[in-house]
């Protein structure tokens, strides 16, 4: 007699080297990389990221799919209403990304504040012929202004480490957060006014219908004359040719960037500006987070598998 084949379960290739052998025991994994498409058949659960766009089409050809769980926090790459419509739960990994996605916010600030970029240029072009006194000066950032536009865990991440810098710290949500504003100082705006008072606006929402193209031309020209904006969130939070209109006529003073409207693409004007820190979507990137990731996606549908529902359900 012929042993029954195993559940099959579908997991991004690319956790392979995050993930220990076996992930899902007792299940057959097929690993499917995001520029491959979405297979098709009994798949029961699948682990995806943030490049696999998930919609009706792809679910209509799991019918037997009863997780989907992705190795991100954000989860615009997923028809959430599709998944709803077929009873199929999708989680994500909020709480293990904070702190790294938080640390490389403040690399962008850091970086953008005090020109590192036009820095290092200068000595690779050969021009740099000793200290000077007026030389890529750069914005003070203790006693300036950040503000935070979503003080969700990564804003308010980002706010605490603000203290340490001796910044005042003004955010947007659409909540109250009374133990934030008590631990930092922080305070409560709209986002007219924050954009009227920072020297540093740095981005932490998700993208949804209501925060698409959230920073366009008006957003800008809100904003101080040579205010910095850095974003760590979702590229499509901001039209980028604004972007790069307020760079050009001075509204901004620069910008740092982890994530672009049409991600691999990145505007070669961005890449250019002197005054502009591209980086490819590394907000979560470090090993220890990586791997809590990675766990934390498969033990979200390990925990639907075995009848225990969802560890970190989206929207819950
Ligand atoms: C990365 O962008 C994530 O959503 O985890």
């Amino acid at each position: 007699m012929r042993a029954a084949a195993l559940p099959r379960v579908l997991v991004a290739a690319e956790l392979r080297g995050l993930l220990p052998e076996e992930p899902f025991p007792g299940h057959e994994v097929v690993w499917v990389r995001a520029q491959e498409p979405t297979p098709r058949g009994d798949f029961v659960a699948m682990v995806s990221i943030l490049q696999r766009r998930i919609g009706e089409e792809e679910l209509a050809g799991l019918p037997n799919l009863r997780v989907l769980a992705l190795c991100a926090v954000g989860y615009d790459s997923v028809d959430l209403e599709a998944a709803a419509r077929r009873g199929i739960p999708v989680t994500n990994t909020p709480g293990v990304l904070t702190e790294s996605t938080a640390d490389l916010a403040w690399a962008l600030i850091l970086a953008v504040a005090r020109r590192l970029k036009e820095g290092q240029e200068m000595i690779a072009r050969g021009e740099w012929t000793g200290w000077g006194p007026t030389q890529l000066l750069g914005m003070e950032l203790a006693g300036s202004t950040l503000g935070i536009v979503g003080a969700g865990r990564i804003g308010r991440a980002v706010g605490r480490r603000a203290v340490g810098f001796g910044m005042r710290i003004v955010y947007t949500d659409a909540e109250p957060q009374p133990a934030f504003e008590e631990a930092t100082g922080a305070g409560r705006l709209d986002l007219s006014h924050l954009l009227a008072e920072s020297d540093v606006v740095t981005v932490h929402v998700p993208s949804a219908p209501e925060t698409r193209g959230l920073f366009d031309r008006a957003r800008f020209s809100l904003m101080k004359p040579g205010a910095l904006f850095v974003n760590t969130s979702r590229g499509d939070v901001v039209e980028e040719a604004a972007l790069l209109e307020a760079l050009e006529d001075g509204t901004l003073g620069g910008a740092g960037l982890d994530v672009f409207s049409r991600e691999p693409h990145v505007p070669p004007e961005l890449v250019a500006h002197p005054r502009v820190v591209c980086i490819p979507h590394l907000g979560s990137a470090t090993t220890q987070t990586r791997r809590a990731m990675a766990e934390l996606a498969v033990g979200n549908a390990r925990a639907v598998l075995e009848g225990r529902g969802p560890i970190t359900p989206v929207g819950a």
